[in-house]
């Protein structure tokens, strides 16, 4: 529709995005991390800008371009993107949307030195990451929060049940089993989810999914704030 492209639908809002992957630090030499491009996140953060808002963007290490006039606040760890997103909270944000690919766990202890090459076997402990979009859906007053659920299975049960564990006001759900989609892929296709409806957006790339994306959140934050 007409009004998907609308220019200025977001003028004067300040939106915040973690993008790309974390990486979980083992010892200095090594870390755990996972297989996110950043591209969805990027793509929403020029889509965002398209629609007049303020953005930062809150980046893992990825190999894209920054794109023009986005504020990027470059982060490596999920401690460190929590505290980044937590202080672009209290400098003001409209609109909260979680692409970042969060590393669940992360080593318990971060060795001084590099681990040398023992036995057979070795065991390394993690625990739990805070839960970044959790986390700001929880504090007050709070964003409008879009996040983002990668499901193989229960694809609908999932996104609903993510929705309202993290009180978040809408979800974006890709079909990881897909092979032709998503992570490294330029495409997309995801079904988006609210309390009171959902939308599917069919396979195209990420430009135009981050452009639908847009709209759909305009739509419910003015559904929310008429
Ligand atoms: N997320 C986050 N902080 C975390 C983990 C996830 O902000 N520590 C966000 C992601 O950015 C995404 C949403 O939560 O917007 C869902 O991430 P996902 O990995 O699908 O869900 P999890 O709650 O981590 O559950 P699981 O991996 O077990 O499916
Ligand atoms: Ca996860």
């Amino acid at each position: 529709s007409a009004n998907l492209f609308a220019v200025g639908s977001l003028t004067g809002k300040r939106v915040v995005i973690t993008a790309g992957p974390t990486r979980e630090a083992i010892d200095p030499v090594r870390y755990i991390s996972n297989h996110s491009s950043g591209k969805m996140g990027y793509a929403l953060a020029q889509a965002c800008i398209e629609a007049g808002a303020h953005v930062t963007l809150i980046s893992g290490p990825v190999h894209l371009p920054t794109p023009d006039r986005v504020q990027r606040v470059n982060v490596t760890s999920a401690l460190q993107m929590l505290a980044a997103s937590q202080q672009a909270l209290a400098e003001g944000c409209d609109m909260f949307i979680a692409t970042a690919a969060v590393a669940d766990y992360r080593p318990a202890a971060v060795a001084e030195q590099k681990i040398k090459k023992q036995g057979d076997e070795i065991v390394i402990e993690l625990v739990k990451n805070p839960d970044i979009v959790a986390t700001i859906a929880q504090s007050t007053p709070r964003p409008f929060v879009l996040g983002f659920a990668a499901e193989t299975q229960y694809v609908e049960n999932y996104a609903r049940a993510k929705l309202e564990a993290k009180k978040l006001d809408m979800i974006a759900c890709n079909d990881v089993s897909r092979a032709d989609i998503g992570f490294q892929s330029d495409d997309n296709a995801m079904t988006v989810f609210w309390r009171g409806g959902y939308q599917k957006l069919d396979k195209a790339n990420k430009s135009l999914i981050a452009r639908q994306l847009v709209a759909l959140c305009v739509q419910q934050l003015s559904a929310i704030n008429p």
